[in-house]
């Protein structure tokens, strides 16, 4: 397999001192690990892909996209949490030390944060969107100039290291977004154990959740009238035919996203519209009329529900935050 050095080639970044050399863990997926996990995920009788792999250039846009929609109602909701309780958030956390971003994306968030944290000592933005991490990192910088920023772009669900200089002390991490919903609650428990590792003990994390609510509500944020998530939704079409030289035809399979009540989800899948055969990297693959793959979970809590989750995986809940109309919440845990 290729092991990419990260950012090896990023002269533009010239003005992030930290990001230059990496250990050989940090990797980004590259072609062949997408392949082997497109073969293995239509091999079952229910195919599927994992949510990873929206975020290519095209799909963080799309992402963004999603977040002025006026259905998507996460984004604005927890970013007025953050607004409001940004300096409480900011005093749980320990003096000098690094904020860890784990699926950074947008910096519009830790805006909020770093507002309120003039002595730390790096921001870490982790994202496997390379490109964008980039840009976000760069124009972060611009505004923060002072601030050490020190991305890197690996899968936060495989192991990588910090910055070695960053020291053993503990860390505060960011986990905002409710991206934690979109990994299955045994999945979601590993994830934030291993975060408590690259943390270490006494760390503190701040994570948004999205809460459990009305069926219609979670149905219109994840099929929004301007089509936005149904193109972010068929652009996993579009990279895998750009990557992976498949010839799938977008509009022969439909968007559709449906709250599963029972598992506390919102599925999103794409639906073949025909019986058709579609070809990636020269293999062959069927879609009966009405088959799907399945392409995101996006699981929603109760508060209470994801506390337990967080105390499994070794964090004790300290504090939790939320709007007028629990929509999301903001919880503050503590690692043991
Ligand atoms: N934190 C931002 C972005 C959320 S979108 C916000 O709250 O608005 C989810 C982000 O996580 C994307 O930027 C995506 O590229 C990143 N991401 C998803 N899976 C990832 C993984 N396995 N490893 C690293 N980053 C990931
Ligand atoms: C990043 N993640 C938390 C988003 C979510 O709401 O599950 C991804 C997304 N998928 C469709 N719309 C947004």
């Amino acid at each position: 397999m290729t092991i990419k050095p990260v950012f090896a080639d990023a002269a533009p970044l010239s003005r992030l001192p930290d990001n230059q050399v990496l250990p050989d863990n940090q990797v980004l997926p590259d072609a062949r690990a997408f392949l082997a996990d497109l073969v293995s995920g239509f091999a079952g009788p229910q195919k599927s892909l994992p949510a990873k792999y929206f975020y290519d250039a095209a799909g963080s846009d799309l992402f963004e996209a999603i977040t002025r929609q006026p259905e998507y109602y996460p984004t604005r909701t927890e970013l007025g949490i953050l607004d409001a309780r940004g300096a409480e958030i900011a005093a749980l956390l320990p003096r000098g030390a690094a904020l860890v971003e784990f699926g950074s994306g947008s910096t519009v968030k830790v805006r909020r944060l770093l507002a309120h944290l003039p002595d730390l000592a790096a921001y870490v933005p982790v994202d496997v969107s390379e490109t964008f991490l980039r840009s976000e990192a760069e124009a972060l910088q611009a505004d923060f100039p002072h601030l050490r920023i020190a991305p890197i772009a690996a899968d936060f669900t495989r192991a990588f290291a910090l910055p070695a200089d960053l020291g053993e002390g503990a860390h505060a991490g960011f986990f905002p977004g409710s991206t934690i919903g979109n990994f299955e609650p045994p999945e979601a428990a590993r994830l934030l154990e291993s975060f408590g590792k690259v943390l270490s003990a006494g760390a503190m994390l701040i994570v948004g959740v999205d809460l459990v609510k009305d069926r219609g509500v979670l149905e219109a944020a994840y099929d929004d009238r301007a089509g936005v998530t149904a193109a972010f939704n068929r652009n996993l079409l579009a990279r895998i035919n750009r990557e992976l030289s498949g010839t799938f035809e977008l509009g022969a399979f439909a968007h559709r996203a449906v709250f599963n009540a029972r598992a506390s989800r919102i599925e999103m899948h794409l639906v073949s519209r025909a019986d058709q055969t579609v070809t990636v990297a020269s293999r062959a693959f069927a879609f009966a009329e009405g088959e799907t793959i399945h392409t995101e979970n996006s699981y929603k809590y109760t508060i209470d529900g994801f506390r337990a989750l967080a105390a499994r995986a070794g964090w004790t809940p300290v504090a939790v935050w939320t709007d007028p109309d629990a929509l999301f919440s903001v919880h503050a845990l503590r690692r043991a």
